[in-house]
């Protein structure tokens, strides 16, 4: 490679937690005290990390240069502070950064701990993501989450004495939710002082114990009219407390405030992704090459134990496909897409109904979602692509 290093993020799965909440489809196990003591499952992770760095650096990997570290799951918060130091050392010593390495851990309010947030902090954690999915004892107790609105609220408060950076995830549209009383709780949160919002709305992914009570009838569905009124309610009332909607769940109070690591993933950057059933993105051999993590704890030590890297799946991908699929991510945020893309896929004719329907803009050679088009977000990418 030549010219400017590209910006490269590192995702890391840590798959145990302490319950499984009834609507997630993540790679997820109960945790029985394992994740405190998960030595073995972190040094498979350094090994799988430290194949993937040489695999790169065979191939190419010159030029590329660390910008976001991020322990996912799961619950990371879970992870003894040494292991979190340990593979946080590690990545940083694999891969060169020039400026400053953003390095967030996802945290459950139940595991907020003012010894726990310094270790995290002191291992090298800068951002924290907070699962607090509500400040509402009702909606909590929906979600079948282990804390209440009080513990969020205090784990919000360590949270923001520990880490320079705080992000909140929130749940919204439950069966008995209205729009009115999810504002209260939006403007709740954005009072409190995280500088980051990720709002998601309920989804009832197949498998999970939400999505059969769903088909037995004992859990209403939001329809889509109530939906978009939801989503217009988030919008609104995080914009008027100053945050930006970067992206189509994602609102940030300034520029700085964004997720460089989620960005990674919109703008179609480069990831390397370790732990049981990480994703990655890399360059390989000069061909974007997506990986696929072994999903099972046992299977993905034994793969990187074989292997060196933890790949159960990884595949070239085609030229069409990557750009694709860029488009699809850039869609999702502000900033949009280069127009050139589009025409580069041959899909300049499908892009002129959907700008004069208003779901998209064409301005200054790059194409964005305007505020209508992202409620319809699957649909008109669908139409963009198909
Ligand atoms: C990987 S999860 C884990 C974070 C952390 N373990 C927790 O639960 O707080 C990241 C976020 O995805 C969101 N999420 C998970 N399942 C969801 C679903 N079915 N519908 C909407 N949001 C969901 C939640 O907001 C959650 O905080
Ligand atoms: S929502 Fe978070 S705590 Fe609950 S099962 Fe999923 S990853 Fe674990």
């Amino acid at each position: 490679m030549t010219g400017a290093a590209a910006p490269l993020g590192v995702y890391i799965h840590w798959p145990y937690c302490a319950r499984i909440c009834p609507y997630c489809d993540f790679n997820v196990v109960r945790d029985r005290g394992r994740s405190a003591a998960g030595e073995a499952l972190v040094e498979a992770i350094a090994a799988d990390l430290t194949a993937q760095a040489a695999l790169m650096r065979a191939s190419n990997a010159e030029g590329f240069e660390l910008v976001s570290i991020y322990l996912g799951g799961g619950t990371p918060s879970l992870m003894h502070p040494a292991h979190v130091r340990r593979l946080v050392d590690l990545v940083r010593s694999l891969w060169s950064a020039s400026g400053q390495v953003e390095v967030t851990l996802e945290a459950n309010p139940a595991d907020a701990d003012p010894s726990s947030f310094e270790a995290f902090a002191s291992a090298g954690i800068n951002r924290l993501s907070l699962g607090v999915q509500s400040f509402d004892d009702e909606a909590l107790r929906f979600l079948k989450r282990d804390h209440d609105a009080a513990q969020a609220a205090r784990a919000l408060d360590l949270a923001l004495a520990a880490f320079p950076r705080v992000s909140l995830d929130l749940i919204y549209a439950l069966p008995d939710q209205t729009p009115h009383g999810w504002r209260r709780s939006l403007q709740a949160a954005a009072g409190l002082g995280a500088t980051h919002v990720s709002a998601y709305q309920l989804t009832l992914e197949p498998g999970t114990p939400f999505a059969r009570a769903a088909r037995r009838g004992t859990l209403a569905r939001i329809d889509a009219d109530l939906g978009a009124e939801f989503y217009d309610v988030t919008v609104d009332t995080l914009s008027d407390a100053g945050f930006e909607p970067y992206e189509v769940s994602n609102f940030a109070r300034g520029e700085r405030a964004r997720s460089r690591h989620n960005l990674v993933y919109w703008r179609g950057e480069s990831y390397v992704g370790a732990g049981p059933g990480a994703h990655g993105r890399l360059l390989l051999e000069g061909r974007r090459t997506a990986t696929e993590a072994e999903r099972s704890i046992g299977a993905y030590m034994t793969r990187v134990g074989r292997q060196g890297t933890g790949w159960g799946r990884q595949e070239p991908m085609a030229a069409a496909d990557a750009l694709e699929e860029r488009i699809l991510m850039g869609l999702r945020i502000s900033d949009g897409v280069e127009l050139a893309d589009i025409a580069r896929l041959g899909r300049t004719g499908a892009l002129a109904p959907l700008v004069q329907d208003g779901w998209l803009t064409a301005d200054a050679g790059r194409v964005r979602t305007t505020r209508a088009g992202r409620l319809l977000l699957d649909s008109v990418t669908g139409a963009l692509l198909a």
